[in-house]
Parts: structure tokens; sequence; C-alpha cells
């Protein structure tokens, strides 16, 4: 880019450009020649700049399915392909990778995060954007740091020691600080020990810059910057977004009350410069990629990141050829690509467990037959397939935007949108001739139910809202107070359901009147106000659980054998709410205990980015997780259902029975605004570990369809490596993850039983051996030293375990190494 940073520096306004132009974009100094900046969302894909409406985009897996290939290089493939699809969308800066802890199961962003464990999750950090920057396109990890649950995110105070901070929060943060040094960082909403981290010279110029030496620009959250000076004062580059909220007053400041010195403005300034100079050259427009090399690199990712977790009887891989199958469950098919908030986005296309399984089946000859059971929405099911514009000439519906509301006369209208699906997010919808205080939109479909019976309608809104059927209104969103519900990052109400009697075939005028988010009389919780509002209308025909529970039995015990697939979804994990529930949707273990029993030749398939409880666990001999699979989730699992695909995904996450048993129980969520982070170090499996007490599936857990033996070789001198043997002692071939943990044997302190510094993916055929060698973070023999405050490589004995899951049983004692004096650090 063509201009001297220290000239803009030096002539433009203090305010100019440390404040983004709008929600995706940095401020444009034309007279500078500084051109705009775009940034794009999120974790598992590119969205563009739009949530409604928006451009077409690749959806990968979803975090917890990267962490669980526990695979480095296809994380540096994916992030190559993720830096692309910026590029596409016009974007020059990712808003990823989520790199946060999950402390918990319950968190509503679980699954954008990698894993439980800060080296898996910092080492797979690195790699992805190392593939990203690859491209040009600049990484953003985020949130620095906490910001582990959803509950109250702004306000809550995150109450940790400064020992678990270091080495569970921040380390996978000072991983990437010292591997990647991206180019960007996104600070958290929360506070950290009474101060928010967007606030604290600790945090961002402290820890980040002279401790770490690590000088990304430093943004915001959205609407994360909640001062005009003490962010500025902490090193906060650039508020986002824009235009400025926080930041309109600069100039005051360091001119009449010296509250802020120019020279740190200054610096604010030059960080966003270097950034935009840094940004590579890429053409603002935002259009679709979708290139047969991109499909086939999200398959692979998507069949490595599955995890098989039972496969008692050998059931899998599953035999090519049947005479009947039944396929059973909520998820079989319906996309279900990712969770729920910022990291949504319009897939290009997507395929359901369901048309995997028909291509093979069809080409095999086996007859298949469905039956759902029992559905697993929160709200009921956005309309698409079953509407259509008014003039019949597309899926979908069209949306008619005014400035004033039904009825005014000489109502004009100001611009017409297409919609595929009843689902209308308008954060950042943006028309020049849009009132954005206040404006109405006219929803218009003809909606042609596919069964006669009752039918169920269901409405949230942000804003208000009414919806008419051949134009009687069957929902009120208008009249009554409104309350507060789940949807629309925590802002919509609650779904209000109307009912009515419908026949198959028959086209109904569906008509919804929207009212933007000025009419809204929910109380005001959640984000902070986002644009426009939103609405959606899902809707379904009532079903009885108990006859399509029974109906969904006899297919199966009629079949060869039955796949169910099921699990959560974007609403139930979903930005800005926690989960309510460890268990799945209501009745849904009830229909696999009944399947079960009616069949034990079931596969258990699952979708869900975090654990929940299986109470069916004992009876089900088969049971395969796989996630929020992005565009090929169904092909990713066929693949390893059928054996294409050996499958070698470790579980990134321990998989407590129940959510009492989880390590964060009696102290998750906000507690009038408050959070403690009561567990210290002993997160995820160090804490089931130190408690003798294993959880349902441990942390590094998973099955492949051949076996392996893992023979220690050697653990070097200074305990920087340990190499090993791995045999394929099966028939056919496979991949092994190695994970290498490490023992402090001696310590004066009370340390976890293990932690995981070492891991590496190798494919062996079968009957063969491989040699390799693992590298051992120097970490492995540190600890956070409370009384120093710093790092401290602590004298004495440390034991390298190697094997294939966190759990005693499956590890094999390495050997050790000594460090014969103790040290201290600072930095990375
Ligand atoms: C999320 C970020 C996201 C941003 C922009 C925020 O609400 O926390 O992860 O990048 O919105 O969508």
């Amino acid at each position: 880019m063509t201009f001297d940073v220290e000239e803009v520096v030096k002539n433009a306004t203090n305010v100019e450009n440390i404040v983004g132009a709008d929600f995706w974009h940095t401020a444009e100094l034309e007279r500078f020649n500084v051109p705009r900046v775009r940034c794009s969302d999120g974790p598992n894909g590119i969205r563009g700049t739009r949530f409604f409406g928006g451009v077409s985009a690749a959806c990968i897996p979803c975090g917890t399915a990267l962490g669980a290939t526990w695979d480095k290089e296809l994380l540096y493939r994916a992030g190559e392909l993720l830096g692309q699809e910026c590029i596409s969308k016009g974007a020059h800066c990712w808003l990823g990778p989520t790199i946060n802890i999950q402390r918990s199961p319950m968190g509503g962003r679980g699954f954008e995060s990698y894993s439980e464990d800060p080296h898996l999750s910092g080492t797979l950090a690195v790699n992805i954007v190392k593939g990203v920057e690859s491209t040009g396109v600049q990484a953003t990890p985020k949130h620095f740091v906490c910001n582990d649950q959803e509950h109250e995110r702004r306000a809550v105070n995150t109450i940790i020691p400064e020992r678990a901070l270091r080495e569970v929060y921040l380390r996978p943060f000072q991983i990437l600080a010292r591997d990647a040094a991206p180019g960007v960082l996104m600070t958290s909403y929360n506070k950290i020990n009474g101060l928010h981290v967007a606030h604290d010279p600790r945090m961002i110029n402290g820890i980040v810059r002279e401790e770490w030496g690590w000088d990304p620009l430093v943004m915001s959250d959205w609407h994360g910057t909640y001062s005009t000076t003490e962010a500025v004062n902490a090193g906060m580059d650039l508020e986002m977004p824009g235009g400025p909220k926080m930041r309109g007053r600069l100039g005051d400041f360091v001119q009449s009350s010296r509250l802020i010195k120019q020279s740190v403005l200054d610096q604010r300034a030059r960080r966003v410069l270097q950034f935009v100079k840094r940004a590579a050259k890429v053409e603002m427009k935002e259009g679709p990629r979708d290139l047969p090399e991109d499909r086939a690199l999200n398959r692979e990712i998507a069949g490595k990141s599955i995890v098989v977790l039972k496969n008692d009887i050998n059931l899998l891989p599953l035999p090519k050829k049947a005479k009947k199958v039944a396929l059973i469950g909520s998820h079989m098919r319906l996309p279900v690509i990712t969770g729920g908030g910022s990291a949504v986005l319009n897939p290009y296309y997507t395929v359901t467990l369901s048309e995997a399984l028909s291509e093979r089946y069809s080409a095999s000859g086996t007859e298949i037959a469905h039956e759902v059971g029992v559905p697993a929405y929160r709200m009921l099911p956005q309309l698409s397939k079953l509407i259509q514009r008014p003039d019949r000439s597309a899926q979908g519906g069209i949306m008619s935007f005014y400035n004033s509301p039904p009825g005014t006369t000489d109502r004009k209208l100001v611009v017409e949108e297409h919609f595929q699906r009843a689902y209308c997010q308008l954060m950042d919808y943006k028309h020049p001739d849009l009132n954005f205080e206040l404006f109405y939109i006219t929803a218009e479909a003809i909606f042609t139910p596919d069964e006669s019976g009752t039918w169920d309608f269901g409405l949230s809104v942000y804003g208000t809202a009414n919806v008419y059927l051949d134009d009687e209104l069957i929902i009120d969103e208008t009249t009554e107070k409104q309350k507060a519900g789940g949807a629309f990052f925590g802002k919509g109400t609650p779904e209000k359901i109307g009912s009515k009697e419908l026949q198959e075939g028959k086209e109904y005028k569906l008509r919804i009147e929207f009212g933007s988010s000025a009419t809204s009389t929910s109380p005001q919780i959640g984000v902070t106000t986002f644009g426009g509002g939103g609405f959606q209308l899902g809707a379904a025909r009532r079903v009885d659980s108990a006859v399509s529970i029974d109906r969904a039995c006899k297919l199966a015990q009629n079949a060869d054998y039955a796949i169910l697939c099921t699990g959560l979804n974007a609403e139930w994990e979903c930005e800005g709410t926690d989960r309510l529930m460890y268990n799945l949707p209501p009745r849904i273990d009830e229909l696999i205990t009944r399947v079960l029993a009616a069949q034990p030749n079931t596969v258990i398939v699952t979708q869900a980015g975090t654990p929940f409880a299986m109470p069916w666990q004992k009876d089900a001999q088969t049971i395969v997780h796989a996630w929020y699979g992005g565009n090929e989730a169904g092909h990713g699992i066929a693949d390893v259902l059928f054996g294409d695909v050996n499958p070698s995904a470790r579980l990134p996450l321990s998989w407590p029975a129940t959510e009492k048993e989880n390590p964060a129980y009696l102290n998750w969520g906000s507690t009038q605004g408050r959070v403690m982070y009561g567990e210290d170090v002993f997160v995820g499996y160090k804490f089931y570990d130190e408690m003798e007490r294993p959880p349902m599936f441990a942390f590094g857990h998973g099955l492949s369809y051949t076996t392996f033996e893992i023979k220690p070789l050697a653990v070097s001198e200074t305990g920087d490596k340990v190499s090993v043997e791995v045999k394929n002692t099966g028939k056919i071939d496979g991949t092994e993850t190695v994970q290498v943990y490490v023992h402090a044997k001696t310590s004066l302190i009370r340390r976890p039983k293990r932690e995981l510094h070492g891991f590496s993916k190798v494919t062996v055929q079968a009957g063969k051996a491989t040699k390799i060698e693992v590298a051992i973070d120097k970490y492995a023999a540190s600890l956070w030293d409370e009384a120093e405050e710093r790092w401290m490589r602590e004298k004495g004995e440390y034991e390298v375990l190697v094997g294939s899951s966190s759990r005693e049983e499956h590890l094999t004692v390495a050997g050790s190494f000594t460090i014969e004096e103790t040290s201290w650090w600072l930095g990375l």
C-alpha cells in the first residue's frame, strides 16, 4: 500500500483511523491514500459482510472437530482454505481462530474452540494461523482471554488464580505468540480479576507486548470497547465496529485534559496503519469459490475429525451391501453444519448423512427406509423448502423494506430483498435510504404443506412481528409486553407458537409484518443493541412422539441394522447463551434406548460441538461422534462408517457422564457478575485424573479399525523429545495419534498428575512398524511461580509417558529426564 505510516500518523486527526468505519471495515483515509481493510467471521468459514442475504461460503468442521483431528498438517491446509475463502469475500483479516478453553461442557460457544488442553489448542492454532497467513490474510486469535462462558459475557468478572490464567487460559495465546505471531489479536468482553481485559494495561501492553514481545494489532470484540481513555492507554488499537462510539471525543482528551498522551494515541494509530499496510492486495468484492479441491479437503477434514467412541461388536466398518437398513433420527436428513452465532454462514451446499448414505446404498442395491423418531429442534425448523416467492419464481420469499408502518398512506418501498429461509438477522444490514432508527418489513411467501394435519408455527423476534396465514393473524408478537428468550444473541423473544389445520399440497399466503429493533419491548439483555434486529419463523406438522418412536423401533427391528443420527444444533449451542441442559433434546434419549432394545445392531451417530449425557451409553455397542461437520458432514460420516476413512480422531476434551461431574460445575455461569475459576489448573482431564474419577470418555480417546502398539524407545537427556516405535498390529492400514504426557515426579508444588506436552500423527501400513520422534514442549517442566511472578523450570525428575489416550491404562512410561537446577524466566 502506497502511504507512509509516519506521515499519516503526523498529519491525520486523532480519531481518524483507530475506530472502524462500519461493521466490518477499518477507516479509509482517502487524502493519505490509506485504503479500508475488511474483517470477516468466523472460526469455521468466511461469511462476508452480511449476516442476512450474504454470499455463500465454504463451511469447514467446527473448532472441537478440528481439535479432534490432532493433525497439525491438516490444520495448516484448513487455514490455507480459509485464507482463500477470505480473499474470495474481499476480506484481509480473518476473525479467528477461537482459542478459549472448554472448562465446562455447558459453554454456548464451546464448539468454536479446539480443546480443553492448552498445548493441543495452541499447537493446532499455530498451524491454522500459519495456513491462513500464508495467503496474505491476517489472522485474529480470539477472545483474549477467558471468554469461556456466554452468561453475562460482557459483565462477568473472572476470578482466577494467576497460575491457572498463565498455565491454562493464556497458554494457547502464548504458544501462538511464540510460534506464529499472527497480525491481529481480539480482546474478550469479560473482566479478569476486576478489570475488563479491554482496559487492562497489564494484559495488553504488559503481557502481550512487553512480556511476549508480540506486537499485533489489538482490536476490541464487537462493541467490546467500554471506555475512551482506559482502552487506549491499555494498548487497544482499534475499536470495532465503527463509527466512533467510545472514541468519538478522543481529541478533547489529548488537547485539554491530557488523560492520554499524544505519543500513546500515535502508537495506536501507527499499529492500525501498519496492519493496513501489511494487508494483502485483495479485490474487495464478495463472491463464491467452491472449487472441487476445496470440497475434497473439506471432506477429508470432516472424515478425520470423527471419533469412534465405541465399536464393541465390530459392527463398523459397515458391510457395503445389506438387504434393508433403517435410517433413523433428527439429524439424518437435516444439514447440521455449525453451531450458532457469529460462526454461522450461508453454505455453498450441504450433504446430509441420509444423502451420503443413499449414494452408497443405491449403488449396492440396499433398501433403505427413514423414520425421524423424535425431532431435535429447540425452535421449530426455519421455513425454507416449503416456501416460494409470491410470483412462484423461486424457492423462498420476498421482504419489502419501508420507513413507515403498514397502513400508512403513500407508503414508499425502500428496497426488496429475496430470502431463502425465514431467518432474517439485520445486525449488519445496510441500505442508504433506510431509516435505521426505525423501519418495517413486510415478508411474503407462499407456503405449501407437505402433509395434512395440525401445523405449528413458531416466531422469535428482536423487534416486533405479526404472522398471518391467508390474512388471518396466527401469531401476535406486537401487542403484549415481550419477554427475553435465547435467539439473536440473547435479544430475541422466546418462541411464540400459533397453530392451524392445513391440507397437504394446498397453497397458503404467508405474511410477516416486522417492526425493527426499536419497536422491541423485551428486556434489553444479551449483546448490545445490534442494528435493525431480526426474526425467524419455523413450522412443523405436529407429531405424536409416542407414535413416531414406535414406528422407528418397528423399522429398526425389521432391518439388518439401523443407523440413528441425532444430537444438538445451532439453537442449542449458540453464541450469546450457554447451554441450558446437559441432556439431548427432550425424548431423544428415550428414542435411542428403545431403538437399541429393538435392534442391537444400531450405530448411534451423534452431532454436537461439546459433550452431552448418554444415559444409554452402556446399551449402545457402537457410538460415533461427528461434531458439526461443515458442508461435507454427511460424506465425512459415511466415509468413516464404511471404512473408506480409517478413523484416527481423538477427543480433544473429556466427556463426563453427567454435568455434575465436570470440574466447573460449582463455579459455572455468572453469579451477580462474577465467576470463580475454582478448579484452578485442574481443568478437564487433569481434574478427572486428580479425583481418580474417570469421565465417561477420556481426553485423547478414540478408536481405529486397526490396532497399534506404541513402544517407547528413548527420551532425550534434556527432555526435548521422545522416540517411539508405532506398530500396526491389525489387518488394515491406519493412523495412530501418539500422545506424550509429562508427570512431574518430585515437584514441591501440587501439579496435575500428567499434562500433554507433545503429540504426533503417524500412518502405518498393516503389519508394519515406524519409528518417530515427538518433540516435547519446554513448558513440560515448568509452572507459573506465583510468588516470583515468573515461569519456573523446577528442578527434579520428570517422567515421560506415551500412548493413545490420557488414561493411565493407555500409557507407557518411556523414560524420564532430570532438571538439575531451578531457573526462572519471563517471556516465551
Ligand atoms: C463475537 C466475535 C465476532 C464478532 C463479529 C462478536 O459478538 O464475540 O467472535 O468475531 O462478534 O461478529
